[in-house]
Formats: C-alpha cells, structure tokens, sequence
C-alpha cells in the first residue's frame, strides 16, 4: 500500500524526503533546550556563576531560532507534498473517470465520483500531513527522550515503564472503539454528500414539485445522522483525555517523589530534575501523538480504499484494434444483439434478439412505448455501452473492432438528455468539429433551424450559455445540439428524442433541410409524435426490447397493431404530442 501511494507522489519527491529531515532537526532542537536550563541551574543558578548563564542563554535562543525555522520549513515541504499527492490522486481517478465507459459510471454513480475525487482526496491529504509532521514528531521526540533520560538517570526512566503499560492499554481500548465509528462516520458523510448533490444537481424540479420541505427534511436528517456519528466518534476520543491526565499527574508525582530523594540524598544534580520530568512528559505526550496518528490513518483508509477503487476499474468499453477501416459509408447493422443493463433491475435483458440494417443515406425511425429499449438501442452504435450477445456492424465492421474516437468520428449523436457546456455557443459546437469553418457552422446550424433564433440574440454565435444551458429555451438547446452533431459531418446522424421540445412546424423543416442537405447522411431518429417519423424510409416499431414490427408509415398502418395504437390515441390529442 504505501508502495502505491509513493507512486502517487512522483514530482513531490523532495518534499517527501525534505519533510521528515526538517521535523526531526526541528524536534531535536527543541529537545536541547531542557538540557541547556539544567545546565542553567547546575552550572549557574546553584554555583552563583553568571558565565554559564549567558553562555546557555545565548545557546538557548540559537537553538531556539533554528528549531523556528525548520519548522516553519517542515510545515511548507508537508504541505506541498500532501497538495502534492491530492493532486496526482485526482488526477489518475479522473483521466481513469473519462476513460470509463456508461456503464461504469452507472456501477459507481456520479454522486459518488465526485465525492471521491473531493471528500475522499481531502482525507487522504491531511492524513499525509499528519503523518509526515505529527507522527516523525511524535517517533523522534519519543526516541530522543527515552535515550536522554536513560543518559541523565537511568533508575527515574523506570517511572516511564509504570506508565506505559497503562496509557497503551486506554489507547488501544479507544481504538478498537472508535474505528467502527469512524468507518460509520464516514458513511454518514457519504449518505450527505449525496442528498446535497442529488438536491443541488435537480434543484429545478425540487422546486416545480414544491418539494423543497421533504427535501428539506431529508436533507436536516442526512445532517443529523453525520453529526450524531461524528459526535459519537469524538466524544470517545474526548473520554481518553481524563485517563491522560491521570497517568501524566501520577508520572509527575512519581518523578517528583523519587527524584527529590534522590536530589535530597546528592544523587543527583537539582537541576536535572527538571529535565527529566520534561522529558518522561515528552515520552508520554509522544505516546498519545502516535496514537492520535494510528487513529487518523486509519479512519482515511476508508477514503483510499474508495479512491483506489475508482482508479483499479478497468474501463469496460476499449478500443479495438482494427487499423484498416472501412470508409465510411453510413450503413448500421444489428445481429441478432441482447442487451442488458448490469446495475439496476434484475438483470433483465432490456434489447433481445434483435436484428436489423439500415442503408447508408437512408432515413429510419424508431418508435415504440417508453422504456421499451429505443435509447438502448442506439445507444450501442457509439459503443456507450457493449452489446451482451450478437454483433452490431458500422460499416460492415464490428463496432467492437474500430477504435473508440474512430468509430464515433463517423456517429453524430444527440443523446435524450443531452447537455450544453457552460462556454460560447461557437465553443459549444466546435465540439462537433474543432476544425469546422464559419461556413460549416452557419450551414450546419441552418440546417437544424437553430440560425435565425441564434441570431436574434446580440452576440449571436458569442453568445454565452450558462452551465448546462439554463439561459436558452428547451427547444433551442435541443436544436443547438442537433446544430453540434451535425457540424461532425457524420455518416450516421442519431437523434434520440430530439426534437421533443420543437414545435412541429419547425420540426418539418428540420425534417425538410435534412431531405436535402444530407442525402449521403444516414439518419437514425428516435420520436414520439408520428408526425415526425411518418415520412421514414423505414419505421422500426419496438416493443418490449424486440423489433415487433418494421416498415413504412402506410405498411404499418395497414400490418402493425401497436403503430396504429400510437397513430390513433396521438389523433385524438389533436396535436399529436401523445
Ligand atoms: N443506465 C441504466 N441502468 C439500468 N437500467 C436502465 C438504464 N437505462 C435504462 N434502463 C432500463 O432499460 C429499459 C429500456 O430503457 P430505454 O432508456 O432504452 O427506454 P426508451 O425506449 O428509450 O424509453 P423512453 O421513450 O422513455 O426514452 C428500461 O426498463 C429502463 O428502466
Ligand atoms: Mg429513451
């Protein structure tokens, strides 16, 4: 493990070394000074000599300006170290996150992505800080002091072996309390994070339900439920500082005790008293320390636990490594493909034995009830998810076998819930094509009749959308990202439920523009309203997860019993958006 994580520090290197060395020449300076002021009182207080007094004096301030100093350095090398590693952390957890495929993502949720990228990394940095300073403290000023008394007096260091035993026994206790705790804390944190994000990412539809008071509640005891873990875990930790206080007062007694017999017999200098007395408090003092360290990692070997796991996933979708490919024509084929879904429902097969081709050029559409499979199923042509058996074909190739950024280079998707990144409008649909002209851009946003609604606003292609798109209205974002797929040229052009939001009018000319300015296009849309689909050159009825029934708007009228279910009941809504 601590091989792995030293793997993550690489360009913090000498931070790492830098740190400890610091710490250790921080605390042994500051071990030296108990030593000077017994020499203080042995050499100068008690032989009324003043030379000594100075000489240690000045000593005392040297020391204690290094010990300043280094560990105002040790505290800046840990820092950068424990930014350091978060950082690479982050890192390797989010290029592995872009490399993972939506199935993957569905396995961890995006919820809990983000908290282990955050929360998670957040722990393992200060766990890094404290062992770097507190716990080489804590092991240096234990092993200095143990040494130091032994060599000032070795019979009064057996006070410490009294001692001992009995703070290790409490600590140990407390430990094997507190870590379930923590481990429980941790959770609670989790449950947290995720009513926060889930709430803050859906605020709009919390507040169109009016949902805001059961929100609100759900949230108050997801906070509650944190702090009343946390307390438990700290309390504990509180109720150790009474039996602290007891063993350190019952080792100042006994020092005192013995010590002053033996000063009183002249078996020892007075001064060293005090010394040791310092040092045995530092012995116990760096006991609790390491303890406090032990606890702290472990309570962060949750988070690296949870941080590993995202960067060991191996993205289930990678490229194939066939490198002649076919030119891209536009002709999409399925073979007698199953899908199901690994998380959720019952392992279903959501898509059975389905088989299906469509031409290159051709316009197909495919409806059917919700849930029965339509986003699915396109859904694998750009291999956002791998088929469960079957094959399907781009181009006569598996889709299994081209490289990823190859095969969706010829796909232009327009995904149901699709999104729009905070940016220019221009940015946004260079995404299609980072290389796209001017032209390309005017044509392609033409095309989808985003144009003239584009350019009604000031800035026209500059203008800015916000986050997600909020600023722009539900059918302007669909036709901007319907501008977005298209300004890639594909060869095959996938619409899911794109055009929901547009009126139907504008709809047709969409409809329109792609008759004309995209026959050598392969379009591939997903619609409710028969109204835009009835001019396909092939429906595909789906139903249940099979192809039920196939064929153009006339055939299926006369041949299939669900198409015309869906015909009649959108006629009675009059505007067809049944
Ligand atoms: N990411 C997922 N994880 C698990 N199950 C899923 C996932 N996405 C969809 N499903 C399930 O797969 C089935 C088919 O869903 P799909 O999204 O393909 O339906 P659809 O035909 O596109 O519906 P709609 O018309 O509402 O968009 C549904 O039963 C759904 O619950
Ligand atoms: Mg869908």
């Amino acid at each position: 493990m601590l091989k792995r994580i030293a793997s993550y520090l690489k360009g913090y290197e000498r931070y790492v070394i830098g740190s400890p060395i610091l710490v250790i020449v921080e605390t042994v300076c500051q071990m030296i000074i108990p030593l000077l002021m017994a020499r203080i009182i042995n050499e100068g207080i008690l032989k009324e000599n003043m030379a000594p007094i100075w000489q240690a004096g000045a000593l005392m301030v040297v020391v204690a300006l290094a010990a300043t100093i280094t560990g105002g350095l040790a505290a800046k090398c840990a820092t950068n170290a424990a930014q350091g590693l978060g950082a690479n952390l982050r890192r390797a957890e989010f290029e592995r996150v872009a490399s993972f495929s939506f199935a993957d993502i569905d396995k961890f949720s995006s919820s809990s992505l983000i908290t282990r990228m955050t929360n998670d990394v957040t722990n393992i940095q200060n766990t890094s800080m404290i062992c770097l300073r507190i716990l080489i403290r804590a092991v240096t000023m234990l092993i200095a002091s143990v040494v130091l008394t032994l060599s000032i007096n070795p019979r009064l260091a057996l006070v410490v072996l009294v001692i001992l035993p009995i703070m290790a026994v409490a600590l140990l206790i407390l430990m094997k309390i507190c870590f379930p705790l923590f481990e429980k804390m941790q959770k609670a944190l989790d449950h947290l994070n995720e009513q926060v994000q889930e709430n803050l990412i859906a605020v709009r539809v919390v507040k169109s339900y009016v949902r805001e008071d059961r929100e609100r509640e759900k949230f108050i005891d997801a906070n509650d439920g944190f702090t009343a873990a946390g307390l438990r875990a700290v309390l504990r930790m509180v109720a150790i500082q009474p039996v602290m206080m007891i063993c350190m007062s019952a080792a100042t007694v006994l020092v005192l005790y013995f010590g002053g017999q033996m000063v009183l017999g002249l078996e020892m200098d007075l001064g060293y008293l005090q010394t040791v007395l310092d040092y045995i408090m530092q012995i116990l003092m760096s006991i609790m320390m390491v303890g406090m360290a032990i606890l702290q990692l472990t309570r962060s070997q949750a988070s690296l636990r949870r941080v590993f796991e995202v960067i060991d996933t191996q993205p289930s979708v990678t490229d194939g490594d066939e490198r002649s490919l076919p030119a891209p024509q536009g002709r999409v084929e399925f073979k007698d493909v199953s899908f199901r879904y690994q998380t959720g429902g019952a392992g279903e097969d959501v898509l059975k034995n389905i088989s299906l081709t469509v031409e290159p050029g051709q316009f197909v559409a495919i409806v059917g009830g919700t849930g029965t499979g339509k986003s699915s199923l396109v859904n694998l042509i750009p291999r956002f998810y791998d088929v469960h058996k079957g094959q399907v074909l781009v181009d006569g190739l598996d889709v299994r076998d081209y490289p990823l950024d190859a095969l969706r280079g010829r796909i232009g998707m327009v995904l149901q819930n699709n999104v729009l990144f905070s940016g220019t409008i221009r940015e946004n649909l260079l995404w299609g094509n980072e290389n796209a002209t001017e032209e390309e851009l005017i044509q392609a946003a033409k095309d989808a009749q985003a144009y003239d609604f584009i350019m009604s606003f000031p800035e026209g292609f500059d203008t800015y959308l916000e986050q997600g798109g909020v600023n722009v209205s539900g059918g302007q974002k669909q036709r901007l990202c319907i501008t977005r797929a298209m300004v890639r040229k594909p060869a095959v052009l996938i619409l899911d439920d794109s055009t929901s939001a547009v009126d139907s009018a504008t709809e047709g000319k969409i409809r329109e523009s792609f008759r004309e300015n995209l026959k050598g296009t392969t379009v591939i849309i997903i619609a409710q309203r028969i109204s835009s689909v009835q001019y396909a050159d092939k429906i595909v009825v789906l139903d249940e997860g099979t192809v039920a029934d196939v064929g153009t708007h006339d055939e299926l009228m006369e041949s299939s019993k669900i198409y015309r279910e869906i015909y009649d009941s959108q006629q009675e809504g009059g505007d067809g958006n049944g």
